[in-house]
Order: structure tokens, then sequence, then C-alpha cells
């Protein structure tokens, strides 16, 4: 039997923090309700392109894995906030790594699309389609955030990862997963503006409004990940004791300790980044994977679950078998080019724009046919 042992790991963080503090200089809220209520206390603003940083985390992933770009055979591109549409990103990435023979396909699940791309080149790579993939979580969330809503604003960060998948003979990778979508409760997330509905009726691409139920959404979530969680222990025939770490999606520390606490799992064994980075949707596990994997908290055969959820409201649940090799066979040394504006300036940026065109857009945003 094939199996896909996940090789390489690398990610690429914009450098530019937005503090909690920043965001009260503009919005009625401060540091105490945003750390009480989500844990929070920064996220990172991009001055790069979704694709830049994708490609950064490509090419570390694939140092990591001492894999050459011209061997890739497939890039899945895990992301809800595509730098376009038509060409898709994944050939984005191609083209710059040279990865000259490989087939590139972007997936849209929202903050679950880096595990339901992991997901689909397990798949590949087991009925043998190809032998090798670069799996991509990254969101450039910032130009399409609605930064007068302080019920999102608060929420969200951009941030980007890779891992490297390649056929082994050894159980490794993907042990199993349960995958599933709450969609009679899909309303309760959804960023209008953005998207195709919007195209003729004056909405400036970007200027978005967010639909958004936190209340319902934490409650779908809690469940949502905990059951996805249970459903695949009990597929694989392993018990909570069992598990050596967790790396959840993360959108809210409450609610990663309502989901670890009902699987019957100690905080302890958590892999945390939602301090640091907040919600970056499919960025959000592969970044605390890599950290984990750098801070030497993965060990050599440890057994990993990863629960997630996202808009749609999509749910899954991923358990891990690691391979013996923690450490990378090498390594990428680019960065991101240096930023020359802070993050606030950024963001300020992006709020002085939108303000400029809300008018035009707002009777589009509201007048849209949708499901
Ligand atoms: N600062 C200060 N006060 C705020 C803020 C803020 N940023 N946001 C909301 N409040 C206020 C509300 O207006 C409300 O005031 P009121 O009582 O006077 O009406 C009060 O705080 C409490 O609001 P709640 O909604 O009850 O707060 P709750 O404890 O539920 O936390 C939160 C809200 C953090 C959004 C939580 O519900 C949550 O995390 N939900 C999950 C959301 C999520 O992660 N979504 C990501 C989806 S993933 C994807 O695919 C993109």
């Amino acid at each position: 039997m094939t199996y896909a042992a996940i090789t390489g790991w690398g990610s690429a963080m914009p450098q530019s923090v937005l503090s909690n503090e920043d965001l009260s200089t503009f919005l009625d809220t401060n540091d105490e309700w945003i750390t009480t209520r989500t844990g929070m206390k920064e996220r990172r603003i991009s001055h790069v392109t979704a694709t830049e940083m994708a490609t950064l985390a490509a090419r570390r992933a694939l140092a990591c894995a001492g894999l050459d770009p011209a061997d890739v055979e497939l890039i899945v591109y895990g992301s809800c906030s595509n730098d376009e549409i038509v060409p898709n990103s994944a050939s984005g990435v191609q083209t710059s790594l040279g990865a000259k023979r490989a087939a590139s396909m972007d997936i849209n699940t929202a903050c679950t699309s880096f595990l339901y791309s992991l997901s689909t080149a397990t798949a590949m790579i087991r009925t043998g389609v190809v032998r090798n993939a670069v799996v991509i979580g990254v969101e450039l969330i910032s130009p399409y955030m609605d930064w007068s809503n302080r019920n999102v604003a608060v929420l969200f960060g951009d941030g980007c990862a890779a891992v490297v998948v390649q056929a082994s003979n050894k159980q490794e990778g993907i042990l199993g997963e349960q995958l599933g979508c709450l969609a009679d409760v899909r309303h309760t997330l959804r960023v209008r503006g953005m998207g195709v509905a919007y195209a003729n009726l004056g909405v400036t691409y970007g200027n978005t409004s967010w639909d958004f139920d936190g209340q319902e959404i934490f409650r779908h979530a809690v469940q949502g990940m905990t059951q996805a969680s249970q459903a695949v222990m009990a597929k694989c025939g392993v018990t909570a004791a069992d598990i050596d770490l967790v790396v959840p999606h993360q959108a809210n520390l409450r609610i990663i300790e309502a989901v670890v606490t009902r699987a019957g799992l100690p905080m302890d064994k958590v892999m945390l980044t939602v301090q640091r980075y907040g919600n970056m949707s499919a960025a959000t596990v592969p970044v605390a994977l890599t950290e984990a994997l750098e801070q030497g908290r993965v060990k050599p055969g440890a057994l990993i679950l990863m629960p997630a959820f996202g808009g749609g409201l999509t749910v899954c649940s991923h358990l891990v078998r690691w391979g013996e090799r923690v450490e990378p066979l090498g390594r990428y040394d680019g960065d991101l080019p240096k930023p020359t504006r802070s993050a606030l300036d950024m963001v300020n940026d992006m709020r002085a724009r939108k303000a400029a065109s809300s008018e035009r857009s707002e009777p589009g945003l509201r007048d849209a046919r949708l499901t």
C-alpha cells in the first residue's frame, strides 16, 4: 500500500504586526475584550501578494524535503483569498518555482482549504496519479476585510505555510480523515462583495460587507470539530490517549479549548499560534504545524490530530502519523522583501480606499441574488 508522507514544511509570515491597541485606534474595541473573548493579541498584515507568500513557503518546504522544484508533480493551493481567479493561483506559484512538470490546482473550502488540499494530494499520491505534491495554505484577508466592522476586523490575519507530501511505503502521513459541510448554516458566514454575483452590480472588488453570526459559528464549530475528531479517531482505532499533539484551526482560543476538552485531550498537547497570528483561515494549521516542528514539539512517529472548520460551514479532522525525520534536509534562506509601511498604515490606506468607493457599492452589496 502506498502512503503519502509529509517530508517538507515551511512558512512565510509577513513581518508587519497589527496589535489589539492598533485596532482600538479606529474601532470601538480594546485589548481586554479581544484577549478575553478570542485569545488574540496581534496578527500580521501582508505587504506582498498571496502568491509571493505561497512561493516562499513552497521554496522553504521543498528545501526542507530535499526535493528539486523541477521534480514537483502537483501543486495544490488552498485559499479563499486568491490574487486572481483566472488564471488560478497554483499556476502562479508553479511558474515562480520553475516547477515545469507539475499539475496545479486551487481549492477553496475557506479555513479548511489546506486540510482539504492535503486530503486531495494524499488521495492522488495513494492512487498513483502523482508521486509528490506541494500543498499550500495561504490567506490574504486584509484587503477584503470590512475594517469598519469590529465583529470581524479583530479576528483575522494574513499568513502562509506549505508542506511537501511524497509517496512512501511506510504507514505515514494521513491515516484517516473525516470531512463534512454544514451547508444549512452556510449563511452564518458570507463575505458580500467577493465573487461574480456582484460583478454587474457596481460593487468595487474588495469593497466588502460581512454577514457574520459569531455565536452560531462558534456553536457549530465546536460541535462539528468535536464530532469529526471523535469519528476519525474511531475510524483509525485510536483513543485520545494515543494522540501526541493537536494542531487545530486557530479561530478562537475558547473554541480550541472547548473542542480539545470534549475530545478528552489536555491543553498541553495543543499547538497554539492564535495569540500571535489570529485567524489566518487556510494558513493557520500549516503555520502551527511548521512552528511545532521548529520548536521540537513533533517527535519521530508522533500521532497528530488536526481539527478545523471554515465558511460553508466546512468541518474536518485529520489524523496524521509523522515519519522518523523531524529536521529539515536543507534550508532556503530567501525572505519576503522588507515592508516599508507599518501594519496600521497599510490598514488605514485600505480604510481610506474603501471609504472613497463605498457609496457606489452599497446597493450592489445588498442586491446580489444568493442562495
Ligand atoms: N470589541 C468590543 N466589543 C465587541 C467586539 C469587539 N471587537 N465585537 C463584538 N463586541 C460586543 C458585541 O457587540 C456584544 O455587545 P452587546 O452585548 O452590547 O450586544 C458583546 O461584545 C458580546 O458579543 P458576543 O457576540 O456575545 O461575543 P462572543 O463571546 O460570542 O464572542 C466571537 C464573539 C469572538 C466572534 C465568537 O463568537 C467567535 O469566535 N465566533 C466564531 C467566529 C469565527 O471564528 N469565525 C471564523 C470562521 S472561519 C472562516 O472560514 C473565515
